[in-house]
C-alpha cells in the first residue's frame, strides 16, 4: 500500500502562480511524486519558462510554463482555452497565485481592494468553473480530481492593515465547503491550506537578514520556531492530491508551524 499511497504518477495537474514560492514548491513535489504534466502559470514569461525547465530536470514528468494575468477574467478564460486544447482531462488544479496587499484603512483604495480579491478571490472561483469539464472527465468516487485553495492564516487574524488580504482568504475558506457540496456528485474534491509563514518573494522583507533581531523574534514567537519550505508545502499538497488524502472534502488545513495558537 505504501508505495502508492502518496504517488501522483501519470496525473496532469496545473498550479497557479508556480513560478517562485509555494507554487513551485508544490509543483516540484507534484512532479517528483510521479506527476505526468505539471502546468505553472505566472505573469512574468522568463521566470515562469526558467521554472519550467529547472523544475522538469528534477523528474520524468513535464513542467510546462503557460503565461498568463489571472486578475482578469480575460487571463482566466486565456489559461482555460490554452490547457483545453492540450488536455482531454486534469486531476488536480491548485489555485496558489495571491498577492498579499496592506494598509492602514485611511490609505486603502478601491483599487488596491479590487485587484486583491480580483486575483485572490475571484479567479480560484472562476477558474475552477472554466476547468469544470476537464475536472469531471476521468473522475471516479476511487479516483476522484482534485481542487486546491490557498488560503493564509491571515484568514482567521484581525489585523487591521491587511484587511482586503485577510477578507479575501476568509472568503476562500467559506467558499471551500461550499463548493466542496457543489461538486461531490462530480466527484471533484475541494479543500484548503492555510500557510502561516513560509519563505518565498511574499515574505522576502521579513526574512532577508536572517540575523535581524525582528526576524529571530518572530522565529522565537513561532511555535515551530521557523518558517516553512518546500517540503512541508510540498508534502500536505502530494497528501491531499493523492489517494492519502482522497477522503478529504471541504477543509481548510492549518499549515502554519503552530502559529494561531501562539498569538
Ligand atoms: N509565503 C507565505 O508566507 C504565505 C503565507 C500564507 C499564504 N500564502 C499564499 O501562498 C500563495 C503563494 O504566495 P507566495 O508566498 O509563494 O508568493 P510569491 O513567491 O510572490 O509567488 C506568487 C506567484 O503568483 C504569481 N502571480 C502574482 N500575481 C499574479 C497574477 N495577477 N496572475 C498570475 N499569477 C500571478 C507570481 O508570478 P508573477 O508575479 O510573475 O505573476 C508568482 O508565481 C498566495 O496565494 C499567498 O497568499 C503565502
Amino acid at each position: 500500500m505504501i508505495e502508492t499511497l502518496f504517488s501522483m504518477a501519470g496525473k496532469v495537474c496545473v498550479v497557479t502562480g508556480g513560478s517562485s514560492g509555494l507554487g513551485s514548491y508544490m509543483a516540484q513535489g507534484f512532479l517528483e511524486a510521479g506527476a505526468a504534466r505539471v502546468y505553472i502559470t505566472a505573469r512574468s514569461e522568463q521566470k515562469l519558462e526558467e521554472k519550467a525547465a529547472e523544475l522538469s530536470q528534477l523528474a520524468e514528468g513535464e513542467c510546462v510554463a503557460l503565461a498568463g494575468d489571472l486578475a482578469t477574467l480575460k487571463g482566466v478564460e486565456a489559461l482555460s482555452a490554452a490547457i483545453h486544447e492540450k488536455e482531454q482531462n486534469i486531476d488536480v488544479l491548485v489555485n496558489n497565485a495571491g498577492i498579499g496587499t496592506g494598509a492602514r484603512f485611511d490609505a486603502l483604495t478601491a483599487f488596491d481592494w479590487d485587484r486583491t480579491m480580483d486575483l485572490n478571490l475571484r479567479s480560484p472561483l472562476f477558474l475552477t468553473q472554466a476547468f469544470l469539464d476537464l475536472l469531471k472527465n476521468t473522475a471516479t468516487a476511487e479516483e476522484p480530481s482534485r481542487v486546491i485553495f490557498i488560503s493564509s492564516v491571515a484568514a482567521s487574524e484581525v489585523f487591521a492593515h491587511v484587511m482586503a488580504y485577510s477578507t479575501s482568504k476568509n472568503g476562500l475558506e467559506h467558499l471551500t465547503p461550499q463548493l466542496a457540496l457543489a461538486l461531490a456528485d462530480d466527484y471533484i474534491l475541494v479543500n484548503t491550506i492555510a500557510p502561516g509563514r513560509f519563505y518565498s518573494e511574499m515574505t522576502r522583507s521579513s526574512w532577508q537578514e536572517p540575523d535581524s533581531e525582528s526576524f529571530k523574534a518572530e522565529l522565537q514567537r513561532l511555535p515551530a520556531h521557523r518558517y516553512g519550505g518546500p517540503e512541508d508545502i510540498a508534502g500536505v499538497a502530494i497528501m491531499l492530491c493523492s489517494r492519502a488524502g482522497a477522503y478529504f472534502t471541504g477543509e481548510v488545513l492549518n499549515l502554519d508551524g503552530g502559529h494561531r495558537i501562539r498569538r
